[in-house]
């Protein structure tokens, strides 16, 4: 059996070494292909695998025609809107994630990102404090749950909002549950989403959601830059000169947003939310494992297809 991992962004050193050490113990073969620059490489690497690791690469129903020996794509991290699950389900490939392997790198970067705005991005002006200040979590997920675990610490108040995870759930951990991401905005001096991108959720953090935000609110934007309704984002914050947005996410209208609202806008250069060392080895071996465990025993735990 043979194992790719095909990362475009590679892992780290220490964590290709982990992810080799599980797929060689197991009896199989593994094959890297990395910092590719060309689909054509892509496409070329995985005509004889029988199973595939990656990171943000885009697995297409094309990748999928060409592979075809491939059982089973596993997606080294919490989001797979790269994989396209129809295709893969028509061609009889499992999908998987790995959740929560990132939660924690995720949610430390919400408190960078937070930290750097309330102090007005180092400006040498005052700034605020983030102690006693009303937090909403959109998703109570895997991201969700460390980012009240942390907040916790700097002595915010929390609230949680989540379209499927019981209240009781969010309760027990000490954050409000509300009943709507009407009210989670309304309430709360900071909104931190933590949504997946799904049709359902695609551009719905709109001006209508965002407009009852408190003065002087912040948005942080971990997730998706899908869920993010741009036009509208930028005709609040022309109206909302208090209105601060801050992202891991690049949004596709950057340069817009970089010129309209200088002191109040900031999204890292590239993705970096699971970009640490923890995350790259936490991530990567337990993509291996879960491939082992598929091709060995059948087992589907974490399967996101149908
Ligand atoms: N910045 C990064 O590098 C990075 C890294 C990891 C994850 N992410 C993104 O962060 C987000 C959260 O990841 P996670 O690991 O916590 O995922 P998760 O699957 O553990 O949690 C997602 C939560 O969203 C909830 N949800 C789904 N649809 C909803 C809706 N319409 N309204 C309200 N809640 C809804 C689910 O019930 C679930 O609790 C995802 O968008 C993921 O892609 C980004």
């Amino acid at each position: 059996m043979k194992v790719l991992v095909a990362t475009e962004k590679p892992f780290a050193k220490i964590a290709v070494d982990g992810i080799k050490k599980e797929i060689e113990g197991a009896g199989f073969e593994l094959a890297l292909l990395e910092k590719y620059t060309d689909k054509a490489q892509l496409l070329d690497a995985v005509k004889d695998a029988n199973a595939i690791i990656i990171r943000s690469d885009i697995i297409d129903a094309e990748v999928l025609e060409a592979a075809k020996e491939l059982k089973i794509v596993v997606r080294a991290g919490a989001g797979y809107d790269n994989v396209d699950l129809n295709a893969a389900t028509a061609h009889g490939v499992c999908v998987m994630n790995t959740p929560g392997q990132n939660s924690n790198a995720v949610a430390e970067l919400v408190f960078g990102l937070l930290v750097y705005a309330v102090r007005n991005f180092y400006n040498g002006t005052s700034g605020t404090e983030l102690m006693g200040k009303k937090l909403g979590i959109h998703a109570y997920g895997n991201v969700g749950r460390n980012v009240a675990r942390i907040a916790k610490g700097f002595g915010m108040e929390l609230y949680a909002y989540d379209a499927f995870c019981p209240k009781d759930v969010i309760e027990k951990d000490g954050v409000k549950a509300v009943d709507s991401a009407e009210e989670l905005y309304k309430i709360c001096n900071i909104v931190s989403l933590h949504i997946p991108a799904t049709a359902e959720t695609k551009n719905s953090i709109n001006c209508d959601l965002l407009k009852n935000m408190p003065k002087g609110a912040i948005l942080v934007n971990t997730a998706r830059k899908e869920v993010i309704n741009e036009d509208e984002l930028i005709q609040l914050m022309e109206e909302r000169p208090d209105f601060k947005y801050i992202t891991d996410i690049m949004p596709a209208a950057n340069a817009k947003f970089t010129e309209l609202f200088a002191g109040r806008y900031f999204s890292t250069p590239k993705k970096m939310g699971a970009q640490t060392a923890e995350a790259n080895i936490n991530a990567g071996i337990a993509a291996a494992k879960q491939i082992v465990g598929f091709l060995k025993e059948g087992c589907e735990k974490f399967r996101v297809n149908k």
